[in-house]
């Protein structure tokens, strides 16, 4: 959460700083500023998004500067509480993400030493202590102004007396990316790809000083170096080519996704599935630990893994799974996080790692702190998305588990090549879906004038209702939960009337004659049914009021074309609402506290 840029070099900072937050707004985006060296530190604020920031600057030609996009965790967002924060003499400031635990504490310490706070923010505190350190040397006085911190933080320093940044790293990511003779510093590596695509990732500890010339890291004391690396995405597959939204565009690329995600581990002569974790590895039952969307991936991947393997699956929520006192015998711990920085998610990992269980992550993000962390890493290359709303990363980490399951698969062969076979055809049955798109806008339209709804399913589905509640909630701000089909009569039945719609996922697989028997139970208390159908069940349309079609692929496959379905749904419902759809209110792309 949050997005911090830092930029020196030749070019005008101001200019680059805005293009780069804008590019990080998916981080946080309820206020903004930047602060400018020039022979004082200029700082402009706006308790709004970018494009409000961008009417209140003035010209300037500092060549150095730092910025911030916020996703307000203490104190409400506003003008005074916007990032940059500075100390009372205006020479210092700081941009931040993450949170410094006991501010508290030390606020009333240099409170009582004279210094003046402004803000409600746990930051303020970090520029107060660089200048009760400060003697002439702003790297001297950060690492000192560490010693008092606790918490986690990325943060940029800059002082109106030096010519450079003050990078500081721990627990929460931060990149640099390298030019010819300038530096940038962001939260992620899309926030720099218009300027270059070598960066290096830093790592925690990290105390890093850089000028347009030079950058100087420096670890518990020892001056270290960090690998330069390329980021494996372009410009162009990060910004929204003629979409209404990135979210859009990114339903739309699913079926390529879908292709690049099996693409590699699948041999075309031969199917077969070649996906063996880096390290040879002893384990006799899985744990996958998630959130919010991916961890609905995670249900999907105990169906899928254990129908296949027999391999015992249990899945928890990682931030429950932090508190809990899970056994772990021969585990294998599977965390699944698109970003690789959900701070719930890392925490989960280090502890499965304190436990001594083997760690394999499924990520989008190449050199994201997960990856840094786990024993073993797959990429399900997704390419970036932006939309705060995650579909085209969950429809990869289906695949991505659907190839760990079947590279383990006790089925026969042939079971398992028509199973591949029929992997291969998915890009094409997404294809059908969005051919439909038109239709299910029309539903979209239905959905949009109810406030809450219910959406069911059985078996291997009911994770996809649960991701379709979750996508009504999170972008068309309809109150909406995910339910088994079979617990609706143990009390939420209470709520259903003609106000409250429901959208049942009727896949023809072993959960269909229970799942009609539940409908009707429904109509009989008068509420609206969509079903998210197979093509060619007619006997559905006896019972509900729409149908939305989905092509017809082994139920295994089944959350992959109902997803997309229910993503477009929630898509069009949000539309319609008229809603900020990419940046839906009170969210963050990547959420780095806990
Ligand atoms: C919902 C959504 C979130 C994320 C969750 C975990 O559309 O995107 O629920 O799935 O914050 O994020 P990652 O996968 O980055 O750990």
């Amino acid at each position: 959460m949050c997005g911090i840029v830092g930029y020196v070099g030749e070019r005008e900072a101001q200019p680059v700083l805005i293009n780069c937050l804008k590019r990080l707004e998916y981080r946080g985006y309820d206020s903004c500023g930047i602060a400018l060296l020039g022979g004082r530190t200029e700082v402009y604020k706006d308790a709004g998004r970018i494009e409000e920031l961008e009417k209140v600057l003035q010209s300037n030609e500092s060549r150095t500067g730092i910025g911030h996009t916020r996703w307000a965790t203490h104190g409400k967002p506003s003008e005074v509480n916007a990032h940059p924060h500075t100390d009372c003499s205006g020479k210092v400031a700081v941009v931040h993400n993450g949170v410094i635990e006991n501010f508290l504490h030390l606020k009333e310490q240099l409170t009582n030493e004279g210094h003046t706070f402004r803000s409600e923010t746990d930051t303020e505190v970090i520029p107060h202590l660089i200048e009760k350190y400060y003697q002439g040397n702003l790297e001297q006085a950060v690492t000192r102004a560490l010693g008092d911190i606790a918490g986690t933080y990325a943060f940029i320093a800059i002082h109106a007396d030096c010519k450079e940044l003050v990078v500081a790293r721990k627990d929460s990511p931060l990149i640099v990316g390298i030019g010819d003779k300038e530096y940038f510093v962001a939260s992620d590596a899309p926030a720099v790809l218009d300027y270059t695509d070598r960066v290096m990732y830093l790592e925690d500890g990290d105390i890093v000083v850089i000028t347009k010339n030079d950058i100087k890291i420096t670890s518990n004391g020892k001056q270290v170096a960090r690998p330069e690396c390329r980021v494996p995405w372009s410009i162009e597959e990060a910004q929204k080519a003629g979409y209404d939204h990135f979210m859009l565009k990114e339903i739309h690329e699913q079926p390529r996704v879908i292709r690049n995600t099996y693409a590699g581990y699948i041999s075309t002569i031969e199917p077969e599935i070649n996906l063996e974790i880096k390290r040879a590895v002893d384990f006799d039952n899985i744990l996958i630990l998630a959130c919010g969307t991916s961890y609905h991936a995670a249900l999907v991947g105990k169906h899928v893994i254990q129908r296949l393997t027999h391999i015992p699956v249990n899945v928890d929520i990682a931030s429950e799974f932090n508190y809990s006192d899970t056994v772990v015998g021969k585990t294998l711990v599977i965390i699944i996080t698109q970003s690789g920085e959900t701070a719930d998610s890392i925490k989960s990992l280090k502890k499965a790692k304190e436990l001594s269980c083997h760690t394999l992550v499924i990520t989008n993000v190449v050199g994201s702190s997960a990856t840094r962390i786990a024993d073993d890493v797959l990429y399900i290359k997704a390419g970036p998305e932006i939309s705060v709303a995650a579909t085209k990363s969950f429809i990869a980490q289906l695949i991505m588990l659907y190839l760990f399951a079947l590279a383990r698969a006790s089925v026969d062969v042939r079971s398992r090549g028509s199973l591949i076979a029929e992997l291969r055809q998915l890009p094409n049955k997404v294809h059908e879906i969005l051919d439909r798109e038109g239709e299910i806008a029309e539903r979209g339209k239905y959905l949009a004038e109810y406030e809450n709804a219910f959406f069911i399913a059985r078996g291997i589905n009911f994770p996809v209702a649960l991701e379709g509640a979750l996508k009504v909630k999170e972008i068309a701000y309809i109150h909406a939960e995910g339910y088994p089909a079979g617990e609706l009569k143990h009390g939420p039945f209470a709520l259903l009337t003609p106000n409250t719609p429901v959208v049942a996922i009727t896949t023809r697989d072993n959960t269909y004659e229970t799942l009609l028997a539940n409908i009707k139970e429904i109509k009989a208390r008068e509420s609206p049914v969509i079903a998210v159908a197979e093509e060619g069940d007619e006997e559905i349309e006896k019972y509900v009021d729409f149908v939305i079609r989905v092509p017809r692929v082994d139920p295994i496959f089944s959350p992959v074309v109902n997803t997309v379905a229910l993503h477009l749904l929630a898509y069009y419902t949000a539309k319609e609402r008229g809603c900020s759809i990419d940046m839906p209110r009170n969210l963050a792309k990547s959420v780095t506290v806990e």
